[in-house]
């Protein structure tokens, strides 16, 4: 079964509540927090005060996406303000099995994330260590960008190495996600998708997220 996990960056912050439970009663899977830190990514978003608001309005995991400099500083708090998953950038990790353990520690889920440009073969030392692989489909920074095609032999190739290692980590990807991307990502062996202007920018939410699930 395809997870959706839809990016609350595309939500209406003045109405983040309405945003947040109207996908999990559309059949969202996982909640997406981008969080960025205007030095990692050139945007500002949402930091732990946020998570912890979140946290009592939906049941769903939520999926904190880490887009900051120095990730070991913040991982605890977003860890105590509720986040199920944490995944950090390889690009912004000095010491990266240090981090993943650190996540661990605080006894949430694990993922790594790789740019668009950044090789498959980064991340294969850590693969037997986390719970979850992100694929940025673009580069990290903002909402409603176009898909980059040359991911998706990245997405063959994570999906091969974990079968080939008989490991139970998900493959997510992120970015330019919509009905038609997503065959493409989910054929290429996909199985968390986020979305952000793909499901917020249409008002039959249940709709959009049925669409890029392909049902
Ligand atoms: C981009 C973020 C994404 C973003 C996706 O830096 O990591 O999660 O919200 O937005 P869409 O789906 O609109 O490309
Ligand atoms: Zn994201």
């Amino acid at each position: 079964m395809i997870k959706i996990a839809p990016s609350i960056l595309s939500a209406d912050f003045a109405n983040l509540q309405k945003d947040i439970q109207d996908v999990e009663q559309g059949g969202a899977d996982y909640i997406h927090i981008d969080v960025m830190d205007g030095h990692f990514v050139p945007n500002i978003t949402i930091g732990p005060l946020v998570v912890e608001a979140i946290r009592p309005i939906t049941t769903l995991p939520l999926d904190v996406h880490l887009m900051i400099e120095d990730p070991d500083t913040y991982i605890p708090a977003f860890a105590k303000a509720g986040a199920d998953i944490i995944s950090v950038h390889v690009e912004a990790c000095r010491h990266l099995h240090r981090t993943v353990q650190l996540i661990k520690a605080e006894g949430v889920k694990a993922g790594v994330v790789i740019n668009p440009a950044t090789p498959v073969e980064s991340i294969i030392p850590i693969l037997d260590d986390v719970d979850l692989v992100l694929l940025m489909t673009v580069n990290p920074g903002f909402g409603g960008q176009a898909f980059i095609e040359s991911v998706l032999p990245k997405i063959s190739q994570v999906r091969s190495l974990i079968t080939e290692r008989g490991l139970s980590v998900e493959v997510e990807v992120d970015g330019g996600v919509n009905p038609e991307t997503a065959a493409r990502c989910v054929e290429a062996g996909a199985d968390v998708l986020v979305a952000g202007s793909a499901i917020y920018q249409q008002a039959d939410r249940k709709k959009a997220i049925s669409s890029i699930r392909g049902n």
